[in-house]
């Protein structure tokens, strides 16, 4: 019998921008999206939250997720045809996030990345400690073309009594995205108080969801539906401040 009870499923609130830069939508390549059916319920999680373009970012880390442009550009065109097929009204674009260890020192040299649009390039952090070099690496990375983006800097710890390292990072034009799981408290009280302070001190350019399954996703339905939310926007005026979209010009 049609039942008049049965509540309509609520709508997700969307962003206010419509690329996200940074998800682990990729089937099968590293410990993201499984499968395709996986990916495409991610696809639809994120167009469900206003998103229209998405940067599939997969890991590339020694040892534990060796990629390589042809690996992950396998995983792209069989999403891709899916999601054709499937007629979802949006767009995939295959790069990586590129953990800066010894397999990205080889690869780098050896010329073989697959960047974002605009030679923007992910790159993420030791969890450990800041690699020695890496000033330079970023400064040579930019002489030749690249435009790098810092994945999360609110979670390297060995930051947060360092916050000068931020300031220093961010004037040699590297940008940094933020994720917005850090904010909801998924990765601790040290991620979500640095992503704050970096909102605070207008050194946060960009946000991703860092999405790797649909529980993330979930995650972040609920916060962008928060009061928090909203009060973060208006108070930094983040619609005008963020250039997820201004970035990529797509
Ligand atoms: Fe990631």
């Amino acid at each position: 019998m049609f039942n008049i009870f049965k509540k309509k499923p609520k709508e997700s609130a969307k962003l206010f921008y419509h690329t996200d830069v940074h998800s682990h939508i990729l089937p099968g390549v590293d410990h993201g999206s499984q499968n395709v059916g996986e990916s495409l319920e991610m696809l639809r999680a994120e167009l469900d939250m206003g998103i229209t373009h998405v940067m599939c970012t997969s890991h590339v880390t020694a040892e534990t997720f060796e990629n390589t442009p042809e690996t992950l550009t396998a995983a792209y065109d069989e999403l891709k045809q899916a999601v054709e097929a499937e007629g979802l009204p949006i767009n995939i674009y295959a790069s990586a996030e590129y953990r800066i260890d010894e397999y990205w020192t080889r690869e780098y040299e050896a010329g073989h990345l697959l960047p974002m649009p605009g030679k923007r390039i992910l790159l993420e952090n030791s969890f450990v400690q800041e690699l020695i070099g890496i000033d330079n690496m970023l400064f040579e990375l930019q002489v030749k073309g690249y435009r790098p983006i810092l994945a999360h800097p609110e979670r390297y710890r060995y930051y947060y009594d360092h916050k000068e390292r931020y300031k220093s990072l961010h004037s040699a034009s590297v940008k940094f995205q933020v994720n917005l799981l850090s904010l909801t408290g998924y990765f601790g009280r040290g991620a979500r108080e640095t992503a704050l302070w970096l909102i605070q001190n207008n050194l946060c350019d960009m946000f991703g969801s860092d999405m790797h399954g649909m529980d993330h996703a979930r995650e972040i339905q609920d916060y962008i539906g928060s009061r928090e939310w909203r009060k973060l926007c208006d108070k930094y005026d983040l619609p005008k401040r963020i250039v997820n979209d201004r970035e990529f010009e797509l």
